[in-house]
């Protein structure tokens, strides 16, 4: 059985020397690779730029910077696995110019235009194969459950695991986390804050056990 998952965050360039990105540090995402090596199955890890060393016994690292860069890594391969963890923190909008030189300041406000990045989770929830899960994340700061049952339904999910952001212990950063999964068919299992790696052991057993 072939597993990938996606990590940390992306980032999206404004000029040669800045970028936007986001909180992700990518434990999470590795945490969920290594105990995928550990319980035997082959791993591609698509990570985003993070400071963490990829987990031996990897079918596949691949690196990436932004979205884009993400999506072509991630679709390309989904056809041949048998199930996608999306982990990483995508980011869902990135600057419409990427300016060639550093920008330099002038008096006054800057504004700088943006446009949407793809959801690479929407395209895959429409090529999806019967044989083949889906796994989504939710980061949220308010309406956890509604905006977690919200993207399963709407990217075409099997599983999606809620954690909140923005609190200190869980979610960006930490080396904890709690996460409530929730099934298609219904099924919902909270994990309570535990260290992300035996958190990513028991999310790992709850879905696999029951693959369709
Ligand atoms: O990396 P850590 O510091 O350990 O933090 C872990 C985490 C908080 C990043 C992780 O547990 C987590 O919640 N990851 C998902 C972050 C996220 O982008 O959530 P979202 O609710 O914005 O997105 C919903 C889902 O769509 C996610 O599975 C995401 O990977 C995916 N997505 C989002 C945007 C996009 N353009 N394409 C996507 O596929």
């Amino acid at each position: 059985m072939k597993i990938m998952i996606s990590a940390g965050p992306t980032r999206e360039a404004i000029d040669p020397v800045r970028f936007i990105t986001n909180h992700s540090s990518g434990k999470m995402g590795y945490a969920l690779a290594d105990a995928a090596v550990a319980a035997g199955y082959d791993v591609i890890l698509v990570s985003g730029p993070v400071n963490l060393t990829p987990p031996e016994g990897l079918a596949e690292f691949v690196p990436v910077i932004s979205a884009a860069d993400m999506a072509s890594a991630v679709k390309s391969r989904f056809p041949d696995v048998d199930a996608f963890i999306s982990c990483a923190a995508v980011a869902d909008y990135r600057p419409i110019e990427i300016a060639a030189q550093k920008i330099h300041k002038q008096d006054g406000d800057m504004i700088l235009r943006l446009e949407r990045t793809e959801d690479i989770l929407l395209s895959l929830g429409k090529m999806k194969q019967a044989d083949q899960l889906l796994i989504g994340f939710a980061a949220e700061t308010e309406d956890l459950r509604a905006r977690a049952l919200g993207k399963m339904e709407r990217k075409n999910l099997d599983w999606i695991a809620a954690n909140t952001v923005g609190v200190p212990g869980r979610g960006f950063q930490a080396d904890t986390n709690a996460v409530t999964l929730y099934a298609r068919s219904g099924e919902v299992y909270d994990f309570p804050l535990t260290d992300k790696r035996a958190l990513a052991e028991q999310m790992l057993k709850t879905i696999f056990s029951k693959k369709k």
